[in-house]
């Protein structure tokens, strides 16, 4: 075969990993089904924006290493096949598979002995054997001697791609050991730690990796919810509790979404001993736009009419992934609201006002992701300049340093003359 490897679905995970191989030596041939993607890679321009990938790709793309196909069919021209496809819930809770599912169909007649199938698409529990025991019954493969399938999860957090692959512990579990050591020599030209283990509990170290952080961060929101209840500081709570305390810490508060952690629970929930808990998670985390269009109106009344300012589209600070962000619910709650919604997003490709314009004579500025940008002093300054007088900040993140979560412009005009209270705002920080 002319390729070492071939991954089917060059997206935020797929087209790095491609790159990354491509960089280390490795013959690969990437595979999407979206003709702008293979546009895009095919012209030198990455699709989305992933710290220091832009440079990876021109120089993979002069070195050759890289072909692009189209077909899921056209992978099986590697002997390891990795699939990075997405892989999200149906709105009932329920892993969708289609996409994995289509990809599988296509290669199914041309899989051969020795080829290798490996799922770095986050999946739920079970899913590997499922896929083993498909090739079996479609194909009569003896998973694990002729044929090989294992789950090697992404774990890497946006932006931190190709500071993470070569030094984040890669786990790696197969339908047998065969499966395993297959996966492990490809995943170890990497050059991070393996950890091999079995196929189930590396698909239940992956969700409950995202898991963890969707619960850890609900807690602090849930909190936020609990101070306005009581007339208190969720900063100031939050600095009580981890003052020095040496059994770990409560993180901060914010608007927590995103492809992975909105989705990732339902793998677990779908199937839970306690159902709805991780739906209770989830509901938390959902309920923050609404917690904050409520707090805006209990502070100044009804928003008809009222400019609102939204900074931040994206669904985490300095990124560019607008996908599964809670900052568009923030936008249409208010927008149901009859507010006057301006949005400034210096990072997301949808098109936004700059600061200046969107904070300028807004009656409420909301700080829907915590980008640098808007944490600068001079983003306060600028807003407080140019916002109505009796303007409502409301900064579940602290990106101001005012460590309010609804604070009026004058008051924060008064804080930035003796100097933010930033010491209160210390929380567990977010990756
Ligand atoms: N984005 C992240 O930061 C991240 C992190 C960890 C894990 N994951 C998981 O990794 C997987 C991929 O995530 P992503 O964000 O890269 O997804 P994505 O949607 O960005 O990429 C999927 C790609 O697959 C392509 N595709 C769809 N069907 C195809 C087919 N039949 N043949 C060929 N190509 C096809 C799409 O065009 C798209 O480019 C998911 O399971 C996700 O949960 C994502």
């Amino acid at each position: 075969m002319s390729y070492d490897l071939s991954i089917i679905g060059l997206g935020r995970v797929g087209l790095p990993l491609a790159l990354c191989f491509a960089d280390r030596g490795l013959r690969v041939l990437g595979v999407d089904s979206d003709p702008d993607v293979l546009e895009a890679i095919r012209a030198q321009r990455m699709p989305f924006s992933e710290a220091g990938t832009q440079a990876l790709l021109e120089r993979v793309a002069a070195s050759g290493r890289l072909e692009l196909a189209a077909r899921a069919a056209d992978a099986a021209r590697a002997a390891n096949i990795v699939i990075t496809l997405g892989t999200p819930s149906f709105s009932h809770i329920e892993t969708d598979l289609r996409q994995v599912r289509a990809a599988v169909d296509d290669l199914l007649p041309l899989l051969r002995p020795g080829h290798s199938l490996i799922l770095r698409s986050t999946i739920a529990p079970g899913t590997t054997e499922f896929v083993a025991g498909y090739l079996a019954k479609q194909r009569g493969f003896r998973v694990g001697e002729d044929v090989f399938v294992a789950h090697a999860p992404e774990r890497i957090a946006a932006g931190r791609f190709l500071e993470e692959i070569s030094t984040l512990p890669c786990i790696v579990g197969g339908v047998g050991d065969a499966s395993t050591e297959r996966a492990a020599d490809l995943f170890a030209e990497l050059g991070a730690p393996i950890v091999r283990t079995s196929a189930v509990q590396a698909e239940l170290a992956k969700i409950w990796t995202n898991i963890l952080r969707y619960a850890t961060f609900a807690l602090p929101n849930l909190l936020m919810m609990d101070c306005e209840r009581y007339g208190a500081n969720v900063f100031e709570v939050i600095d009580l509790i981890n003052r020095d305390y040496p059994r770990g810490g409560m993180a901060k508060p914010g608007m927590t979404a995103g492809s992975c952690l909105r989705k990732d629970f339902a793998f677990s929930e779908e199937r839970s001993n306690a159902p709805g808990m991780l739906l209770a998670v989830s509901r938390v985390n959902e309920a923050v736009p609404l917690f904050l269009v409520e707090g805006v109106k209990r502070r100044i009344g009804e928003l008809s009419s009222r400019k609102v300012a939204v900074l931040g589209l994206t669904f985490k600070r300095d990124t560019d992934d607008e996908r599964d962000s809670l900052s568009p619910k923030l936008i249409r709650m208010l927008e149901r609201e009859l507010a006057d919604v301006a949005v400034c997003d210096p990072h997301a490709a949808t098109p936004t006002q700059p600061l200046d314009e969107a904070v300028r004579d807004a009656d409420v500025v909301i700080v829907a992701t915590n980008h640098s940008e808007f944490e600068r002093p001079d983003a306060l300054r600028e807003i407080i300049a140019r916002a109505s007088s009796d303007c409502l900040l409301v900064d579940p993140w602290n990106a101001f340093g005012t460590a309010q979560v609804f604070l009026y412009a004058s008051e924060a005009a008064a804080l930035l003359g003796t100097g933010a209270p930033a010491d209160q705002a210390r929380g567990v920080a977010r990756g």
